[in-house]
């Protein structure tokens, strides 16, 4: 596997933080605090009505967007919904399947693998979310409900398709918000590669070298060294600490750091 050739990427989920004037402070903030390199992408995901402000706002030579969600309908009688139809042009990547959705929202295995298709389908590279639950863990089922929400999300795309898509490992119990225990590296490590593994049986060795797989849960400045120096990882996903632009400029220069080792 080829680590080198997989470009970083450091995302901040914003959740439902920060409204439009808020964000276009942080955003202001950000862009003083952060350079681009050429080997990390770094990308911010405000709420749905800050989007396309934020949008207009960004120096695209240094920042992406993406969606936290969007519908898998491109269009229809859904009152209150967006569509990855009408996100195209404004953001290059979506999450899709993040566990606060799938707990709070009631998102279905196959709600997220009809939302990963719309957003190939949309040309729109979806950050798809999978990880256990603290239950999960406990059973030692950690690895089948890794396997189960990766196949199942995957599932009606080609291996070209899969190349596109960028796979976060957030195990739930990790997250500030749910509990905010800190994974071990090494753990993590245990995981991803599974993760890899997962997709080199399914969709052959190129998808697998291809695809990146990122870290989230409790990252911060001084954590992100350490998960992104694992063999396969190949960013961060970053939730509370990518709402304070020392700690998220922080966590590009770590990722600044790592790859020059
Ligand atoms: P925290 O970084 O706040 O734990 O959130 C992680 C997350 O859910 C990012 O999507």
């Amino acid at each position: 596997m080829n680590k080198q050739s997989r470009k970083t990427l450091i995302v901040g989920n914003w959740k439902e933080h920060e409204n439009v004037s808020q964000a276009s402070t942080l955003v202001a903030r950000l862009h003083k605090l952060i350079a681009g390199h050429r080997d990390i992408e770094i990308v911010l995901a405000p709420n749905m009505l800050a989007l396309q402000p934020v949008s207009l706002q960004i120096d695209r030579r240094r920042f992406r967007l993406a969606s936290q969600n969007a519908n898998a309908k491109d269009e229809g009688a859904l009152t209150g919904e967006v569509s990855f139809a009408m996100l195209r042009g404004i953001v290059h990547y979506g999450i899709v399947g993040h566990s606060e959705r799938r707990i709070y929202f009631n998102e279905s295995l196959e709600d997220v693998r009809d939302k990963v298709a719309a957003s190939i389908r949309n040309g729109i590279m979806p950050i798809l979310c999978v990880g256990e639950n603290s239950e999960d863990r406990s059973n030692g089922e950690t690895r089948q409900v890794l396997h189960d929400q990766v196949i199942s999300a995957l599932s009606n795309l080609t291996a070209e398709e899969v190349t596109h898509v960028v796979i976060a490992y957030e195990p739930v119990w990790a997250i500030s918000t749910f509990g905010g225990e800190l994974a071990k590296p090494d753990d993590v490590q245990d995981c991803m590669k599974f993760i890899r593994n997962q997709v080199k049986e399914l969709y052959g060795e190129r998808a697998a070298e291809d695809i990146r797989i990122l870290y989230g849960g409790s990252v911060d400045d001084h954590l992100a060294g350490g998960y992104l120096a694992l063999d396969d990882c190949d960013g961060v996903l970053v939730g509370s600490a990518s709402l304070n632009y020392h700690k998220f400029s922080g966590i590009v220069e770590a990722a600044y750091r790592n790859n020059r080792k």
